[in-house]
């Protein structure tokens, strides 16, 4: 794969994504990673912290680049040379929802794109942003479950 995409609203990225990006940055010359809006989420952090946050990890991969974008996934596919576009699965509770979306998103491609699906590591497959920020909210310990950039910044935003 030349050029790849893993998009995702990243409200913040967890080390799962983190184990996503480093593993998809080696099947592929060039991987974007892409922070964009989920229309069903009301995220807690701005676009540009969330930006920032994955910049401030990501800053070893040199195949990385990290940006924003608004609109259809699949409008970036097509205006910006995407050969392949990366999913994580954690459970088969994900399956049914990426199914939908990587055939109403192949539909909407105007060229060959695969949907490439990676299995989550294990010790990450139970956690999500939400999950993380809840059990944080509560003074939870989250830590080994998100890079250390963004417990700083959890900790700024919730005062603690
Ligand atoms: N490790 C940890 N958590 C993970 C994970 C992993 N490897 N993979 C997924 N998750 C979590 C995410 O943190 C997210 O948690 P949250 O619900 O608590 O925020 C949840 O699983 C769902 O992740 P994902 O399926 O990637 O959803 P998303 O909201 O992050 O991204 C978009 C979905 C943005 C890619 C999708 O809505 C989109 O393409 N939007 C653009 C508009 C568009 O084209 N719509 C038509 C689509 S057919």
């Amino acid at each position: 794969m030349r050029k790849a995409l893993y998009a995702g609203t990243f409200d913040p990225i967890t080390n799962g994504h983190l184990d996503l990006i480093k593993r998809a940055s080696k099947l592929c010359e060039h991987l974007v990673v892409g922070v964009m809006e989920n229309q069903a989420k009301k995220p807690f952090f701005t676009s540009e912290e969330r930006v920032k946050m994955i910049r401030g990890c990501t800053k070893n991969l040199p195949n990385v680049e990290v940006i924003r974008f608004d609109g259809l996934l699949a409008d970036y596919v097509n205006n910006n040379q995407i050969d392949a576009v990366i999913r994580g699965l954690r459970a088969t509770m994900d399956f049914e929802y990426e199914i939908q979306m990587a055939h109403m998103n192949a539909r909407l491609y105007n060229k060959d794109v695969e949907t490439v699906f990676l299995m989550t590591t294990p010790e990450y497959s139970f956690i999500s942003s939400s999950i993380v920020k809840e059990v944080f909210s509560f003074n939870g310990d989250i830590s080994g479950l998100v890079p250390k950039v963004v417990l700083k910044e959890l900790k700024r935003k919730f005062n603690k």
